[in-house]
């Protein structure tokens, strides 16, 4: 048919509000669309078809293609597709799985009668972000990584591998970080151990080292369920999932899950029903993503290996807000530059691992505020670590780590003591926290313990 008859016919359907034209199957050259394309919901480039919006104003017909489809300023904010046009991507209609590739990421969602839904490899954690169901965490030995439960999740299909002699812990519990009363699994390739802590923070013993039976091994991944629903604590293999448990007494709900690793590194894999906070909401992955960061905690993620790296980030916290890196080796050492700390006082550089304590510490202070932004540019560049403020063009810190960290892969904002708000995105747009995720590269937030 004609671009006019596609177009009679869209305006004769009250939901049409866009069209396809040109060779959109080998029978059809007309597609009527119940919504509009904008950034966001990307549009699939193809020669082969033309895109319109369609208005229902006689003079404005046809809004041309290839340009202004992107400007339905109805859709786009601030260059990226507004929420409420993200939030209609699930659970739209369709005929055919191609129907759906347009929706983020790419093979996420499937036609299943008539309507977009979330491929089983992928997890709709709200509308208009899935991320991949399964995501990697690493249990590090020098933080703690903290997810948010999503509300009602009282079990985790994990799949977990060992570090060589490491003791892997796994605690749910109902707040972040300043939690005292937590439900703990810990286990080694031997044994495991279930405990809590009451609301008094008293721990109390559910088992004590029971075998394993070879749940888990440091040469390879093994599904593991653990369980917590009315405080009864289960954790087993996949095919004996209660093999060892106990109840817990449980007065609130639960809805963090915290995971740590003494020793060695260990790694597992999480199934849907846990992110951080801030995926949760529309924070994290707006273009100018502000992350809220718990006491005592640093948001990380990992990088391609690196001895020169330049973190530039907004902060507004009442002390702390410190940059950590950790080399890539066996024993990793953590160094924190630590701007703004003791009291909003000092600059230091910190150290953890098989180096401990406080070094080239210069009063500073105070250069954070708890009601404003300030802008830190944080430089380590083979060990010569160069900090700068705001717009000043003499840096206000500099120091020599007298510890080299090699090839540093894992980065993290945050610190100490109190709560910060970070943004980060807006200078390197790999912090936003959702394309790291749906590109499968995994980050935490995470306690340092340095
Ligand atoms: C699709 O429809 C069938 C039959 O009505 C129903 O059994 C099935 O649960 C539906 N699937 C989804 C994902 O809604
Ligand atoms: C991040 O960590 C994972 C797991 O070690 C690794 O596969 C990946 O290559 C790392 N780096 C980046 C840049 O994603
Ligand atoms: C480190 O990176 C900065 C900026 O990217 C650059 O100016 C500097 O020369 C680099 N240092 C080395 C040793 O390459």
């Amino acid at each position: 048919m004609s671009l006019i008859h596609c177009l009679a016919l869209c305006h004769g359907v009250t939901s049409c509000v866009a069209i396809n034209f040109g060779a959109v199957s080998e029978t059809t050259n007309c597609q009527l669309l119940g919504q509009r394309a904008c950034d966001g919901l990307p549009l699939v480039a193809d020669a082969a078809v033309d895109y319109y919006d369609v208005y229902d104003e006689p003079q404005n017909l046809i809004a041309e293609t290839q340009t202004s489809f992107w400007g339905d300023p109805s859709c786009v904010e601030e260059g990226y597709c507004a929420v409420q046009c993200a939030a209609e991507a699930a659970g739209q209609s369709c005929t055919v799985d191609v129907s759906c590739v347009h929706l983020k990421p790419p093979g996420a969602y499937q036609c299943v009668n008539s309507t977009c839904h979330p491929s089983s490899e992928f997890w709709e954690l709200r509308p208009g972000l899935v991320l991949p169901r399964w995501q990697l965490w690493r249990m590090d030995w020098h933080v703690v990584t903290w997810k948010r439960l999503k509300s009602g999740v009282c079990s985790l299909d994990i799949s977990v591998k060992l570090g060589v002699g490491a003791k892997a812990v796994i605690a749910v519990g109902w707040a972040d970080s300043d939690s005292r009363t937590r439900l703990t699994f810990d286990f080694t390739i031997w044994d495991i151990n279930l405990f809590y802590h009451d609301a008094n923070g008293n721990r109390k013993v559910l088992v004590r080292g029971a075998s394993t039976s070879d749940m888990v091994t440091t040469d390879a991944f093994s599904p593991v369920k653990i369980s917590w629903c009315e405080g009864l604590m289960t954790i087993g293999p996949d095919h004996n999932p209660i093999m060892i448990s106990g109840q817990a007494s449980v007065t609130q709900p639960i809805n963090f899950v915290m995971g740590y690793s003494y020793n060695a590194p260990s790694w597992m894999y999480v199934d849907s029903g846990v992110a951080d906070p801030w995926l949760f909401e529309d924070s994290g992955v707006a273009e100018d993503a502000v992350m809220d960061i718990p006491p005592a905690t640093y948001v990380y993620r990992n990088i391609t290996a690196t001895n020169n790296i330049t973190v530039k980030y907004d902060c507004m916290t009442g002390t702390d807000c410190a940059v950590a890196l950790q080399g890539d080796s066996a024993a990793p050492l953590v160094l924190v530059i630590c701007t703004g700390c003791y009291s909003n006082d000092k600059s230091s550089l910190i150290y953890a691992g098989d180096v401990e304590g406080d070094y080239e510490m210069f009063t500073t202070g105070p250069i954070v505020s708890s009601t404003e932004y300030n802008t830190f540019t944080v430089r380590y560049d083979n060990g010569q670590v160069t900090v700068y403020r705001n717009d000043a063009t003499t840096p206000m810190y500099t120091a020599n780590a007298p510890y080299l960290i090699q090839n540093i892969n894992i980065i993290g904002i945050g610190g100490c003591c109190t709560r910060k708000s970070v943004r980060v995105a807006r200078y390197d747009p790999a912090w936003r926290t959702d394309t790291w995720l749906t590109e499968g590269r995994g980050f935490s937030a995470s306690d340092s313990l340095a």
